[in-house]
């Protein structure tokens, strides 16, 4: 595929919510606690619903809470702008992206694993990392840049380095690929916390670009709140 082909590709999702968020302390899984009268899995669809170009979304959910999921796309998003799949995630967020790549057609050239739990992020961010993949770039993930010094540490706990700041950068999601470098980096049976550490693995640059603070995860009830006050505020 040349770079133009790719520029020009459609684009499949993953959208993995199949986590536990055992750190919300909430009676069920992550995805489905309400931030408003919607749950984090309604608000991140609707994220993704508005990218125009994405021709297939796949949505790893908990195994015990599929129907659940498939009621939210049924009643909720009765538009068939592109095919919307629902399957079972695993023990491993590597795991869950590995069910939801395996769900989305083959011909997407363009792949996006996106976390739910980045619920609010803007449309803006999943344009800026399509079009750096459509222009060439392997992989594409949004950054922003580290305010707070960051240290290594050694198992005692005793400082072991500073890396220089300004090269730092904390990524989220959305993170973008070519559909053949990431189903590639998948194969090798990896493990890790984002995708790009695997494709990085398999030796394929991956570009930084420009990131949101609205793309913050949800992890802790703090953040929770912080969704519901900036879904009422209209964000
Ligand atoms: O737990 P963590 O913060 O890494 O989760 C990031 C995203 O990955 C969340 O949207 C969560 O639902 C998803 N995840 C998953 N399957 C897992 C673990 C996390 O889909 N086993």
């Amino acid at each position: 595929m040349t770079d133009a082909d790719a520029a020009s590709g459609s684009v499949g999702v993953v959208l993995v919510a199949a986590g536990s968020g055992s750190r919300l302390g909430a009676d069920k899984p992550k995805a489905f606690v309400p931030i408003d009268e919607d749950p984090i899995l309604l608000h991140a669809i609707y994220a993704v619903h508005g990218v125009q170009e994405v021709a297939a979304l796949a949505i790893v959910a908990p195994p015990e809470w599929l129907e659940a999921a498939q009621e939210l796309v049924d009643l909720h998003l009765g538009c068939p702008c592109f095919t919307t799949r629902v399957v079972a995630g695993g023990a491993e967020r590597t795991d869950s992206v590995r069910a939801g790549l395996a769900a989305l057609p083959d011909d997407v050239d363009i792949i996006l694993v996106h976390d739910a739990a980045r619920a609010l992020t803007p449309v803006e961010v999943f344009e800026r990392v399509i079009d750096a993949v459509g222009a060439g770039a392997a992989g594409a993930v949004p950054g922003i840049p580290v305010v707070d010094t960051v240290k290594t540490v050694d198992d005692r706990g005793i400082i072991t380095g500073t890396p220089d700041r300004s090269r730092l950068r904390a990524v989220q999601t959305p993170q973008g690929f070519l559909a053949d470098v990431l189903r590639g980096a998948y194969a090798g049976g990896l493990t890790a916390t984002d995708d790009a550490a695997l494709v990085e693995l398999a030796g394929h640059d991956v570009v930084v670009v420009e990131g949101d603070p609205l793309a913050f995860k949800i992890t802790a009830p703090e953040d929770l709140d912080r969704a519901a006050r900036l879904v009422a505020e209209g964000a």
